[in-house]
């Protein structure tokens, strides 16, 4: 059987021909998406999430190079190439695309890692924008191409932090680790219920017999450093400054109950209560769900699915008309769970849990009423849970 890479790695001779003398063999690294399933805007409120890597993915054909040169090209890009060398100090720079690249090469250095130079070309079966992490797969798929040319093995959840660390300070997104963890730790076949805090992970089996996530793609763009997310960051550390006047052991949001929560209303700010209501409840839910799917209560998780929605739609403000249209018509397809918005919100997806025979009729049904209300016609993603990435060649 051909290899699924074959054609990227044609594409790679094209560009790249045979290299410089003395370049290495050549690798192929596969870096899923993700998708959440519960667990939004926790993150970094030290909370827990719920996601899962995704069969949509980045590919990224690479080969060392003896000079320390980083040459990139990207499927996305034509006829453009990125260059940087590994022996100088890695700013940002032009194209703007390549920033992830460069800052993930910057830490790994910062971090004492020996990196060699490389030609790469990335190439994506990942909606770019659309909300399922297509950056933090850069990043991290980045992170193994280089570790792998370099023979170093980083254990995951280290190279989660510096690519992390990348975002911050590349491409200047105050995301959480949500993200980097999921694309670089993901177990096959699970759903991973991660403790932001502690990083501990509780891995959750999900039942292709019995259980199917469909992705759907509002198609309508999602820019996390549009200032928003951001925002939604400073928002969150007011609400934690005004309960640690009353418990100065109070850290983040996590360490806040409800109830603390419903007697700050009215002394916070009404934005500020709404949004330490939806990350308190959140939490709570995401737990909850973790567990009722381990124990194949679908109905009851999908309920938990749907709140939060409602959740992140009225109080935490990051849904749109598109995505709350698609939540609300997938739950009326039989057989669905539940269907919430997934990741940071303004645009992007919708993840839904149904029984098997429901995918098609799911599909067709969102197809029609999107496209007859919006004129606009969504993608759909019927993905099993994939692990991490990975060199796969
Ligand atoms: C983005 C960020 C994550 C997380 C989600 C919201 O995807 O990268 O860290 O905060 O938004 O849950």
């Amino acid at each position: 059987m051909q290899s699924p890479y074959a054609d990227v790695r044609e594409q790679f001779q094209k560009v790249f021909g045979a290299g410089p003398a003395g370049a290495g063999k050549v690798h192929v690294i596969r870096a899923p998406g993700r998708v959440n399933l519960i667990g939004e805007h926790t993150d970094y409120n030290d909370g827990f999430v719920f996601p899962m890597a995704i069969e949509p993915e980045v590919r990224i054909v690479c080969r060392s190079r003896p000079d320390g040169l980083v040459r990139l090209a990207s499927t996305a890009f034509h006829d453009q190439i990125a260059e940087f060398s590994v022996q100088q100090k890695i700013a940002r720079g032009q194209p703007k695309w390549a920033n992830y690249m460069r800052g993930v090469a910057a830490e790994l250095i910062a971090a004492g890692i020996p990196l060699v130079g490389m030609d790469a070309l990335y190439s994506n079966t990942l909606p770019v924008g659309g909300g399922l992490s297509s950056s933090a797969a850069i990043e991290v798929g980045t992170g193994q191409a280089l570790l792998t040319l370099a023979g170093v093995d980083m254990d995951g959840d280290r190279l989660a932090l510096l690519c992390q660390k990348a975002e911050h300070e590349f491409a200047g997104v105050p995301v959480g680790i949500m993200d980097q963890t999921i694309v670089a730790t993901g177990k096959a076949g699970h759903a991973m219920l991660l403790d932001c805090r502690s990083l501990a992970k509780q891995f959750v089996l999900l039942d292709p017999a019995e259980l199917r996530v469909v992705i759907v793609n509002s198609m309508v763009k999602h820019e996390l450093s549009g200032g928003e997310y951001a925002q939604r960051r400073r928002e969150c550390e007011e609400g934690v400054a005004h309960f640690r006047k009353q418990d100065p052991d109070i850290r983040a949001l996590r360490d806040v109950s409800m109830a603390q929560v419903q007697a700050a209303q009215g002394k916070l700010s009404d934005v500020v209560f709404r949004r330490c209501r939806h990350v308190v409840s959140e939490i709570a839910r995401t737990t909850k769900a973790a567990d009722l799917l381990t124990q194949r209560h679908y109905e009851e998780a999908g309920e938990l699915m749907v709140e939060s929605h409602a959740s992140l739609r009225d109080d935490y403000e990051v849904s749109t008309v598109e995505l709350d249209f698609l939540a609300e018509q997938a739950t009326k397809v039989k057989g669905v769970y539940g269907a919430r918005m997934t990741g940071g919100g303004f645009g992007g997806c919708i993840v839904t849990l149904c029984q098997p025979r429901s995918v098609e009729p799911l599909i067709e049904h969102l197809g029609k009423k999107y496209g007859e209300k919006f004129k606009i016609e969504p993608a759909a993603y019927v993905t099993t849970a994939t692990a991490g990435a990975a060199a796969v060649e």
